[in-house]
C-alpha cells in the first residue's frame, strides 16, 4: 500500500510502479536520509511540535535501520517508491506512532534536496584527498626530475627544452585548480534546502538554522521555491568533475605517446599494464587510454543535468529525479580513475636518456640561437631570419645547431663567436630560463615548493 494510498482508489499499476522508482540508484543516499532525518527530529521535538518519547523512538528506530542496512540484516525493498519512503516505511513498522510523525512540516522534495547536498558533500572531500594524493605523487616525480631535459612541444612540434619535472608540474597546477573548484561549489552546495516544504514552506514554526547547524550547513536558502528545484550545485559538482576528467584525459594522452615505441621515454610498472592477446611484444597502456575514454561520459553527465534542467518551470518537477544518475556516474567515473591513474603515475620508469637523446635532435635550441645574436646587439627579426637559415643549412647538410662549426655560423653573422656552443647547449638553455614559472631547475623547486604550501594549507 502506497503512503499517499488516501487519495487512490486501485494499486499502482506494477510497470508504473517500477518505471517510477529511484531507489536502485538512490539507495546509496540511505546515511544522508537518515542523518537529515534526525536532525528534522529534533528540531520537531525542539520546537514541541512532537513530542520527547516520539522523537526517542525516531532516533532509536533510524539508528536500527541504519545498523541493519549496514550489515545487510535489512536489505532495500525494490517496490519502494525511492530511499525516502523506504526509510519512513521501515520506522513505521518498527515504531507505527511515532514513525508516522517525522513527515510532519517536511516534503519529499526538501528532503530529497537536502540528501542529495549531504551525499555531494561527502564525496566532495573524498575526492579532493584523491586530486591532493595525485599532487603529491606527481612532486615527488617531479622532484626526482627537475634537471631531466625533455623536448617542449607545440602543435606537437619540437619547441624549447624544458625539464620533465616542469612538464609534470604544469599537471599539478590544473589538478588544484579542480580542487578550488570543488571548494568553491562546496561553498554553495553547503546549504540547507529543509523547511522549504513542497515548495512554500510550512505553518508549523520550525526552525531552519538549528537543523542547517545539525548537519553543519553554513545557511538557510532564502527562497522555498528555490530550495526544492535549485540543481545548481549538482551541475556545479559535475562540471568541476569534468574539467578533472579533461585534465586527466590529457595526462593519458601523454602518457601514451611517451609509452609508444616511437616515444619511448617512461615504461609503465608492469602491475600498471596489459598484454595482447595475440601480439606478444605488446604492452599497452590500459589505464590511460580507459581514463581518456572514460571522460567522454562525465562531460556528457554534464550535457544530461543541463538539459533535464533547462526547461523546467519552478518548483519541483520528477524530471529532477534524473539528476541522480548523472551526478553518480561522474562522482564514480572519477573516482573510479583518480587512484589508479595516480598509482600508474607513481610507479612509471622515467627514460631520461631518451628524453634528452630527442631533445638533442629538433633544433628546439634555435630561439637561444637567435637570442645570442640580440644578445649580441641584432634586433630579434634579423636574428630570427638568420637563424632560420642557419637552420636550414643544417637540415641540407645533415646537422644540428650543435654540431655546425664555427665558420658556417661566421658566414652567416660574423658576430658569432666559439661561445655560441656554450650558449645553445641544452642545459644552458633550460637553466638560464629562471624566470617564474620556468623550467630551470631553480624556478620549478620554487614552484614545487609553493606547491607544497598550497596543498599542505588546504
Ligand atoms: N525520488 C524523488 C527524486 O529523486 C524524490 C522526490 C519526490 N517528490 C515527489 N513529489 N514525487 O526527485
Amino acid at each position: 500500500m502506497a503512503l499517499w494510498a488516501g487519495r487512490f482508489k486501485k494499486e499502482i499499476n506494477e510497470n508504473v510502479n517500477a518505471f517510477n522508482s529511484s531507489l536502485s540508484f538512490d539507495a546509496r543516499m540511505y546515511k544522508h536520509d537518515i542523518m537529515g532525518s534526525q536532525a528534522h527530529a529534533k528540531m520537531l521535538a525542539k520546537q514541541e511540535i512532537i513530542d520527547e518519547q516520539s522523537l526517542n523512538e525516531i532516533l532509536t528506530g533510524l539508528n536500527e535501520i541504519l545498523h541493519d542496512l549496514e550489515t545487510g540484516e535489512l536489505l532495500f525493498d525494490p517496490n519502494a517508491e525511492d530511499i525516502h519512503m523506504f526509510i519512513e516505511s521501515e520506522l513505521t513498522k518498527k515504531y507505527p506512532v511515532s514513525g508516522k510523525k517525522l513527515h510532519t512540516a517536511r516534503s519529499r522534495n526538501d528532503q530529497v534536496a537536502l540528501d542529495l547536498r549531504l551525499y555531494t558533500r561527502d564525496e566532495m572531500k573524498d575526492i579532493k584527498d584523491m586530486l591532493i594524493d595525485l599532487i603529491n605523487v606527481i612532486i615527488e616525480q617531479s622532484s626526482k626530475h627537475l634537471e631531466t631535459i625533455m623536448c617542449g612541444y607545440t602543435h606537437l612540434q619540437r619547441a624549447q627544452p624544458i625539464t620533465f619535472a616542469h612538464h609534470l608540474m604544469a599537471y599539478a597546477q590544473m589538478f588544484y585548480r579542480d580542487i578550488t573548484r570543488l571548494d568553491d561549489c562546496y561553498e554553495r552546495m553547503n546549504v540547507s534546502p529543509l523547511g522549504s516544504g513542497a515548495l512554500a514552506t510550512t505553518t508549523y514554526p520550525i526552525d531552519r538554522i538549528y537543523v542547517a547547524e545539525q548537519l553543519r550547513m553554513s545557511d538557510v536558502t532564502d527562497n522555498s521555491l528555490d530550495g526544492v528545484s535549485d540543481r545548481d550545485y549538482a551541475i556545479e559538482f559535475a562540471n568541476a568533475l569534468a574539467l578533472i576528467m579533461m585534465h586527466l584525459s590529457r595526462f593519458s594522452e601523454e602518457m601514451i605517446l611517451w609509452c609508444s615505441w616511437e616515444f619511448k621515454y617512461v615504461e609503465l610498472d608492469d602491475a600498471y599494464a596489459t598484454g595482447s592477446s595475440i601480439m606478444p611484444q605488446k604492452k599497452n597502456p590500459d589505464i590511460a587510454e580507459l581514463v581518456r575514454g572514460k571522460s567522454a561520459r562525465v562531460i556528457s553527465d554534464v550535457a544530461t543535468l543541463l538539459t533535464m534542467m533547462k526547461g523546467l518551470p519552478l518548483a519541483y518537477n520528477k524530471d529532477m529525479q534524473e539528476d541522480k544518475e548523472a551526478l553518480f556516474d561522474a562522482i564514480d567515473t572519477v573516482k573510479l580513475c583518480l587512484p589508479v591513474f595516480t598509482d600508474m603515475l607513481k610507479t612509471m620508469k622515467v627514460n631520461t636518456e631518451r628524453m634528452r637523446e630527442f631533445a638533442a635532435k629538433g633544433f628546439i635550441n634555435a630561439t637561444d640561437c637567435a637570442d645570442y645574436l640580440v644578445k649580441h646587439g641584432k634586433a630579434f627579426r634579423d636574428a630570427y631570419k638568420t637563424t632560420g637559415e642557419l637552420v636550414a643549412y643544417c637540415i641540407d647538410h645533415d646537422l644540428v645547431l650543435e654540431t655546425l662549426p664555427l665558420e658556417i655560423y661566421k658566414k652567416y653573422d660574423n658576430t658569432f663567436e666559439d661561445s655560441i656552443y656554450e650558449a645553445i647547449s641544452l642545459d644552458t638553455c633550460v637553466h638560464n630560463r629562471q624566470v617564474d614559472g620556468g623550467p630551470s631547475p631553480v624556478a620549478v623547486k620554487k614552484a614545487i615548493i609553493k606547491m607544497q604550501e598550497k596543498v599542505k594549507a588546504l
